[in-house]
């Protein structure tokens, strides 16, 4: 049994809602550099850059939740070599590229950890386990009326203007017939799949009008600027049109999956807080999320926090 977790970024949007999902089941401390942010749970202060922080900070400690990027390579390293099981809600191809290589150790480094990637590779693992060999496509469609966190906005105007193309996927009700505009989510680079796409839509139609022009590799350039990019941020942190539901699918060969609910900061930290109870069972060494756990079981599992799950 997990009995003591860190929520790294744990009064974030995501961790906050980690380490509610996690009370009751092992003692929780979150971390930042401003603990005086955190609400109703133990707090300190940490900041990643500090090494003999981090040293503090995992004394007594045998579970890791990480919800921020910066310096995760590092900390995975210092879990493993405290034999520290370590839990990773990065989205970014790069950040996971660099956990990949951290190396052996007598913990489990799991990463994968979320919505997108996270459930997102297991309904992809699922229907290809249906539909061997077919192309794989993967539609995350996120209410633009939700309060993303700062790094999830800065994450997704990074990820503007990197892919290029569309197509049209019918997400659960009440969402719809969706335009999903390419977008990099690493897990297509991860599955081990020869052909995966991963693609990003919103609900409301002008969010959506919104996302398909600064999709664009030029538009998203501008955006980016370094003259732009605080205004840039303002704007898409500010947006509030649509609702806070989101849906993710994934389809091979005419087979779908899907995971609907409210909230994907919230799905994403209690997605953290099931893979954090499950750690001491795992196998120690990095692997995604996919290769651990069963994508039936587990996802049934969250149905319990009020999602909605269709497997074939
Ligand atoms: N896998 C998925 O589906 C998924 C979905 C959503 C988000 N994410 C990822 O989850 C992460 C968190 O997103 P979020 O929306 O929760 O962001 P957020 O609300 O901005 O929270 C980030 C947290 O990290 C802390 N932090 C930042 N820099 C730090 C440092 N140097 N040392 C210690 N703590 C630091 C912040 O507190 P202080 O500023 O006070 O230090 C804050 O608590 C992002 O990396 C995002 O890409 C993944």
């Amino acid at each position: 049994m997990t009995t003591k977790t860190l929520i790294v970024g744990g009064y974030g949007a995501v961790g906050r809602e980690a380490a509610t999902g996690l009370a009751g089941h092992t003692e929780v401390v979150v971390a930042g550099r401003n603990p005086e942010r955190a609400r109703g749970v133990a707090a300190i202060r940490l900041d990643l850059d500090d090494p003999a922080g981090i040293d503090a900070a995992l004394d007594g400690v045998d579970a890791v939740l990480m919800c921020v990027e910066h310096g995760n390579a590092r900390l995975a390293r210092a879990c493993l070599d405290r034999g520290i099981g370590y839990a990773d809600v990065t989205a970014t191809p790069e950040v996971i590229a660099e956990l990949e290589k951290v190396g052996q150790g007598n913990a489990p480094v799991v990463l994968s950890v979320g919505i997108a990637p996270g459930v997102t590779n297991l309904l992809a693992r699922h229907v290809s386990d249906l539909a061997p060999g077919e192309p794989v496509r993967i539609g995350v469609l996120l209410g633009s009326g939700e309060r993303h966190g700062a790094a999830a906005v800065a994450w997704t105007i990074d990820g503007l203007g990197r892919e290029k193309g569309t197509w049209t996927a019918d997400f659960p009700a009440p969402f719809g017939r969706r335009t999903v505009h390419r977008f990099p989510f690493s897990d297509q680079h991860t599955l081990g799949l020869p052909d995966v796409r991963t693609g990003l839509a919103l609900d409301s139609r002008s969010s959506t009008a919104l996302l398909g022009a600064a999709n664009r590799r030029s538009v998203a350039k501008v955006l980016r600027s370094p003259v732009m990019r605080p205004v840039t941020d303002r704007v898409f942190g500010g947006l509030h049109l649509g609702s806070d539901g989101f849906a993710v699918i994934a389809e091979a060969g005419g087979v779908r999956a899907s995971f609907t609910g409210r909230g994907q900061s919230r799905a994403t930290g209690l997605v953290g807080a099931h893979v954090i109870r499950r750690l001491p069972g795992l196998r120690p060494g990095v692997a995604h999320l996919e290769r651990l756990v069963g994508p039936t079981e587990f996802l049934t599992a969250l149905t319990a926090e009020g999602f909605q799950l269709e497997l074939p």
